[in-house]
């Protein structure tokens, strides 16, 4: 069976971009076709200025949507990235297939490093090798798939550049992953900046709609959003990204084309009144399930515990064998354990 693996960064509350962009179709449709891991990437949390307490909110919280959206742990593996040491020990030895050239030409990297250097802040080394965590963490599973956003798949091309390198060099060991980008239509922009994707690290939540906000938030993010000059409701992304930006929300909250719907609106009011309308209907059952989890934190830790034990079982042998490849000497204790078994 087809393996898939994703993650999640537990960096800021999960907007609408998250739900219809990812999460809504692993949910759907990737877990029931494919044998799925989806994993809260705490460790690539650590990358960036944080805080403890914020980090642990966050990592619990981004766990409880994941599966208030639908994700089964009875169907798929949901866990922790730390709670998974494979992770950083397959980094490592991925660190001494790839180079440093590679990783600076990272454009995420360079991107984030700039900002952080502008603010006069320190750029953390973790930010610098987090693409080489990053391919770990698919690696380590042998995925087939990676389902991500558009801005991920330099790094998706990285980690098979990886894997083709470790597997020319030491032996066959790893499977090369491919990327699979979402639909055009699940790329959800910010309400107040539609040139720019609604990220959940976005410094103002104006033009954010987060999976957590309460209905009459949701009527006055939309309300509120950024359309263009002109009058008549056309889908034009180029020449009227914000109303273009509605009517995609709206398409893929009722299941309906962006183009037909364009049709059916007389003005810019009345699309976002049914857009807000749309969006509060969608995430009223994500809101429900996770009150309903959140009472019940015992549960969410089993499923993580439960997750992660799964997901260790998974790892260690391909994460073992590219010790064995790559020239480590298996340790006693490890070879005791295996033939024990
Ligand atoms: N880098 C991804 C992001 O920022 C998150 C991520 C980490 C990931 N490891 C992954 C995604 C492995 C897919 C597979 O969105």
């Amino acid at each position: 069976m087809t393996r898939v693996f994703s993650g999640v960064q537990p960096t800021g509350h999960l907007t609408l971009g998250n739900y219809l962009g990812a999460m809504r179709r692993w949910a759907a449709v990737d877990q029931h076709r494919a044998d799925s891991l989806f994993c809260v990437v705490d460790l690539h949390a650590l990358t960036m200025d944080h805080d403890p307490a914020r980090l642990r909110r966050l990592s619990r919280q981004t766990t409880t949507l994941l599966l208030a959206s639908g994700l089964d742990p009875d169907v798929c593996t949901v866990f922790l990235q730390s709670h998974v040491d494979e992770h950083t020990r397959l980094s490592y030895l991925l660190e001494c297939v790839a180079t440093d050239g590679e990783m600076r030409r990272m454009i995420q990297y360079k991107e984030k490093a700039a900002k952080e250097r502008d603010r006069g802040g320190s750029v953390r080394l973790s930010l610098l090798t987090y693409p080489v965590l990053m391919a770990a963490d698919i690696l380590a599973y042998g995925a087939d798939e990676v389902p991500v956003g558009e801005d991920q798949a330099q790094h998706v091309e990285l980690t098979r550049d990886l894997a083709v390198r470790f597997n020319q060099r030491y032996g066959h060991t790893f499977v090369v992953p491919r990327v699979t980008l979402p639909g055009v239509a699940a790329r959800v922009m910010n309400l107040q900046e539609p040139a720019r994707k609604m990220g959940k690290s976005d410094e103002s939540g104006a033009g954010v709609v987060y999976l957590l906000d309460e209905p009459d938030a949701i009527r006055k993010k939309v309300m509120r959003a950024v359309t263009d000059s002109g009058r008549e409701v056309e889908y034009d992304r180029e020449g009227r990204p914000g109303v273009a930006n509605l009517l995609e929300i709206l398409a893929a909250c009722t299941g309906g084309s962006p183009q037909a719907l364009a049709g059916a609106y007389e003005s810019y009011g009345a699309l976002k009144k049914d857009t807000a309308e749309a969006v509060v209907e969608v995430l009223r059952p994500v809101q429900a399930r996770h009150r309903e989890l959140c009472a019940d934190p015992a549960y969410v830790e089993g499923v993580l515990r439960d997750g992660a034990q799964k997901a260790r079982a998974m790892a260690r042998p391909t994460v073992d064998a590219a010790y064995r490849a790559i020239g480590l000497l298996p340790s006693v204790e490890r070879t005791e354990l295996m033939d024990v078994r």
